[in-house]
């Protein structure tokens, strides 16, 4: 039974998965360009625009710049195994495969479930806060809406009532961006593409704009900047070094994304190649923009008074831009409009291998006969996304987003180590360096950012998965390709041996 549970998934039917081509499989048609927009489009969002300012006001002070530089660390450890993986299996189930293969059926399932908390969570977080960009980006223009777009009321469950909000605009952002992903991957590549192009024009008119006051106004730089990590108030994550670490499991997720670039493995055309350069691509281009981004408005406005729900654009405004806020609302828009089309592209690819491997219903991997996409699993994940963007709570949803997300970075860097030492001549387009050590560096930083995270968050955390692990044993267990295979090889066996 134990030993059924940790079936692995043998590389070989992997690989042979991985170079099928035809009709009912998924289109190879993304370049490298089109894979680091995608790593950018599922990085630059909210956590930019919106937590830096927060967590330099409230844990770090100007020392967020090293918050960024331990949380991009703990990424780029993580990336440097995605990297492996993704070029050696490039196939649409990023982390959740990559588990099947060397630790097991039930960690496999885990990781599948923890991704559905990364992207499909992630999508509904964003889309939230797209909804109050695009309000706030009206009322710029003196637009006023004819409705309320977010109409509030009550739901009666059980005899009690619950009061809910509904967010029309985040619901409709996510149907929309779900048609441009049931029409076509090159579609949605392209459109991701001019959004990325926007999102990054924005962050870098802010770098140029605030390198331009730095020279006018250095004692003013100077000044805010000093003390640069301000002495601890007495408890754990208030400023000092505990404030850089706390401050560094909240800006996490500003980096989350790059990881999606692995679920498009299977519709790269050069993936063995490609995928490496887009992952690491788009992490260390978006790690040094994060940098300097801190590093400048920590300057330009003292963190003190950073604790906004727009630091940036209020960081724009003090260099005395008046079309700050404005900027920055294109910025943010075009931001979050690419991150939830990251996720949810990421989602339909996970959900689509779990069922190709009989984890999930056959429905889920019904590929589209001209769109060549998995069209029903992306309309059902969009439903699903938009329902919880209109009624769950924000900041509960970003706290199990990094959950899901560490819990996976967690198990790829094992994943890789274990690799290495079972299969060990098995040919690896891209190899992490300093194997252990890479692996063993990002498993300890991720499970550190995951212990900074609150009780709730992990008690949500822990439902989610036991609510997952019901669903394991009602249905994928009986239903495991790969378990039917493994028992159809043992049946086998004795009459071979026999013969
Ligand atoms: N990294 C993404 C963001 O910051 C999730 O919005």
């Amino acid at each position: 039974m134990a030993s059924q549970l940790l079936a692995k998934k043998p590389l070989s039917t992997i690989m042979a998965e991985a170079s099928d081509t035809g009709e009912h499989c998924l289109k190879r048609s993304l370049g490298p360009i089109n894979l680091v927009t995608i790593g950018i489009g599922g990085i630059i969002g909210a956590g930019i625009f919106v937590l830096t300012g927060t967590a330099a006001a409230q844990f770090a002070g100007p020392a967020i710049v090293l918050s960024f530089v331990v949380a991009g660390a703990g990424c780029v450890f993580a990336g440097l195994c995605y990297a492996e993986f993704a070029s050696m299996i490039p196939i649409a189930g990023s982390a959740y495969t990559y588990g099947y293969a060397t630790l097991g059926e039930i960690v496999a399932w885990i990781i599948g479930w923890a991704l559905v908390l990364e992207y499909a969570f992630g999508a509904a977080t964003v889309a939230v806060g797209w909804s109050g960009y695009v309000t706030g980006f009206l009322r710029f223009f003196g637009i006023t809406l004819p409705f309320n777009p977010t109409p509030k009321g009550h739901l009666s469950l059980f005899g009690a009532t619950i009061p809910v909000q509904v967010d029309i605009f985040a619901m409709a952002a996510i149907v929309i961006i779900t048609i441009i992903l049931v029409v076509g991957v090159r579609e949605s590549a392209n459109f991701n593409s001019a959004v990325v192009l926007v999102k990054v024009s924005v962050v870098i008119i802010f770098i140029g704009l605030a390198v331009a006051f730095a020279f006018g106004h250095w004692p003013h730089m100077m000044a805010n900047w000093h003390p640069f990590i301000p002495k601890n108030l007495g408890h754990y994550g208030q400023f000092g070094w505990s404030g850089i670490m706390r401050g560094a499991g909240v800006v996490f997720f500003a980096y989350i994304g790059f990881d999606a670039v692995s679920t498009a493995a299977q519709e790269a055309r050069n993936p063995q190649k490609d995928m490496p350069f887009g992952i690491l691509g788009s992490l260390i281009i978006c790690t040094i923009l994060y940098i300097i981004v801190a590093g400048l408005l920590t300057g330009v406005k003292s963190y003190t008074a950073l604790n906004t729900p727009a630091p940036v654009a209020d960081g724009a405004a003090a260099i005395g831009v008046s079309w700050g806020v404005f900027l920055v609302d294109i910025g943010a828009i075009a931001g979050l409009t690419s991150v939830m089309l990251v996720m949810l592209l990421g989602q339909s690819r996970v959900l689509y291998t779990m069922a190709h491997d009989g984890l999930l219903p056959p429905w889920v991997c019904k590929i589209h006969r001209s769109f060549r996409t998995p069209y029903i699993t992306s309309i059902v994940v969009g439903v699903f996304v938009a329902f919880l963007a209109a009624f769950l709570p924000i900041m509960f949803l970003a706290k199990l987003v990094s959950l899901g997300t560490l819990l996976a970075f967690t198990i790829v860097c094992i994943g890789v180590w274990v690799l290495r030492v079972r299969h060990p001549k098995v040919p690896r387009p891209f190899r992490t360096p300093w194997v252990p050590v890479v692996p063993i560096l990002g498993i300890v930083v991720s499970l550190a950012l995951m212990l900074s995270l609150d009780l709730p968050a992990w008690i949500g955390f822990g439902s989610w998965l036991v609510f997952g692990l019901i669903i394991y044993f009602a249905y994928s267990r009986k239903h495991s390709s790969v378990r039917r295979e493994l028992a159809a090889q043992n049946r086998h066996a004795p009459a071979v041996h026999q013969s």
